[in-house]
């Protein structure tokens, strides 16, 4: 890039973090997927919130569309460029501040990936209450430019419910600033929680203020074998009803537990394999094992169990779960194909005919289906393998489905590129002029009228 802009990012940055050279841009290039991403013109890496600043202010002054990337895990294209797009990595940001453990909360670059926050909770004697297989490169950035959600949702909710405070850059370059200190905090309008999942369209998280948990100390993982998807949401709401300790509910089915143990060389759970799996964590100060066996005593829907209380045994049991997205990558490679990836959500009581139509459709299709996901907020993780990257025909049948049954069409991952064309489906014309609006609000204002 010999321009104006690559002189001016330069002179921000410095030269070794203006990146031009094909070989060391491609990995901010294509997403996690491989399904989605272009050429950037450049990618920047500044190192802290000022540079940003400058960085996108120096962007807007040259009309070059900006993308903000974390640890580009993302898989619905938005973290990437589509073509031309200046990336601005938000690597560098990686701050995490001491816990502050009287208020329970913790200050962070956008950079700091997920682990960084959960060492640094534990090690104050807290925790942080959102967590995925992801969470080693997966950015605090990302989780909030993408409300991300994650496997302790039913516990802590979504990271929504976690950022007490946000500090990002503007489309100008100015730096908004809205520090989490106390919890409670009614003056104006909530725009952290406005940035949070609005997925880099309206401003640029450079920081955030985050709410922290307690630990819970003593753990018990129990994966139950199942013979319908019906039987674990029946299975789940009678754990709801027993027992306040549990942590996490997933599902997952015979056919993606094929695929991990093939693509991963596990051993299998159990001597047979069973159509449905539900893992489930309680958690606590004590020990919650009695308890979840109490719960689930008695109950005929479980064919078999296999329990851990230890770590390794309770790494081992989350393996099965967690190995899912790599397997399917690993099975849509060796066919020389990409997965579709659709993160929808489904109310509980429609889940089991949404399994079955989709199964349908993709057979029909002559494609193959894999889900999984999050049981107790009905995120399913649909991935097909078969159809080329550009077919989206299947896709637009499952997310019709998907709205049709009442459901989201995107429950964690965001819209990024892979659903604008389908937000119509669960958001009509007025909600999508509202977000338009609210965006065009946010924008360069030619007049500055509006600044104070
Ligand atoms: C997960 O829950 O494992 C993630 O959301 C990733 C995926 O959908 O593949
Ligand atoms: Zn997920």
């Amino acid at each position: 890039m010999s321009d104006r802009l690559a002189v001016t990012l330069t002179g921000i940055v410095g030269a070794d973090h203006v990146l031009t050279d094909p070989q060391v841009t491609r990995r901010y290039e294509t997403d996690w997927t491989g399904r989605f991403g272009g050429r950037a013109r450049c990618v920047v890496r500044p190192a802290d919130t000022g540079e940003v600043s400058q960085v996108v202010a120096a962007c807007a002054a040259a009309a070059a569309p900006v993308v903000p990337q974390g640890g580009n895990t993302g898989l619905v294209g938005g973290g990437v460029p589509r073509g031309g797009e200046v990336v601005v990595s938000l690597a560098r940001l990686h701050t995490v501040a001491p816990v502050d453990t009287d208020a329970a909360m913790v200050t962070v670059g956008a950079g700091a990936t997920l682990a960084a926050v959960h060492a640094a909770a534990a090690a104050a004697g807290l925790a942080y209450g959102v967590d995925f297989a992801a969470r080693d490169s997966a950015t605090v950035g990302g989780t909030i430019a993408t409300n991300a959600g994650g496997v302790r949702v039913l516990r802590h909710g979504a990271t929504r419910a976690q950022v007490l405070g946000v500090e990002a850059v503007l489309a100008d370059g100015r730096v908004l600033r809205r520090p989490g200190a106390v919890p409670k905090d009614a003056t104006g309008y909530d725009l952290p929680g406005l940035l949070t999942g609005s997925e880099g369209t309206l401003a640029v998280v450079t920081g955030a203020w985050l709410r922290l948990v307690p630990r819970d100390p003593a753990r018990v993982v129990a994966l139950l074998a199942l013979r319908s998807t019906a039987d674990a949401v029946a299975v789940l709401a009678r754990l709801r009803a027993a027992t306040r300790r549990l942590s996490a509910a997933e599902w997952f089915t015979g056919d993606g537990l094929d695929l991990v143990l093939a693509a991963t060389g596990l051993a299998p759970p159990f001597p047979r394999s069973w159509p449905t799996y539900l893992l489930v964590e309680c958690a606590g100060p004590t020990d919650p094992s009695a308890e979840l066996a109490a719960a689930l005593d008695g109950v005929d829907a479980v064919a078999d169990v296999a329990v851990a209380t230890d770590r390794p045994g309770r790494a081992a049991l989350w393996a099965y779960r967690e190995r899912h997205t790599e397997a399917i990558a690993t099975t849509a490679t060796a066919t020389a194909g990409v997965a579709h990836k659709l993160d929808v959500a489904v109310p509980l009581r429609a889940l089991p005919a949404f399994e079955a139509q989709a199964h349908q459709r993709c057979d029909e299709a002559g494609a193959r289906l894999v889900v999984f996901g999050h049981l107790a907020e009905g995120n399913v993780h649909v991935n097909v393998v078969g159809p080329a990257a550009d077919d989206d025909r299947l896709d637009a049948a499952l997310l019709r489905l998907v709205a049709d049954l009442g459901g989201s069409i995107s429950a964690e991952h965001g819209i990024g590129v892979a659903k604008t064309a389908w937000l119509h489906l669960t958001r009509d014309a007025t909600d999508r002029w509202a977000m338009a609006a609210v965006k065009r609000a946010l924008e360069v204002l030619p007049d500055r009228a509006l600044l104070p």
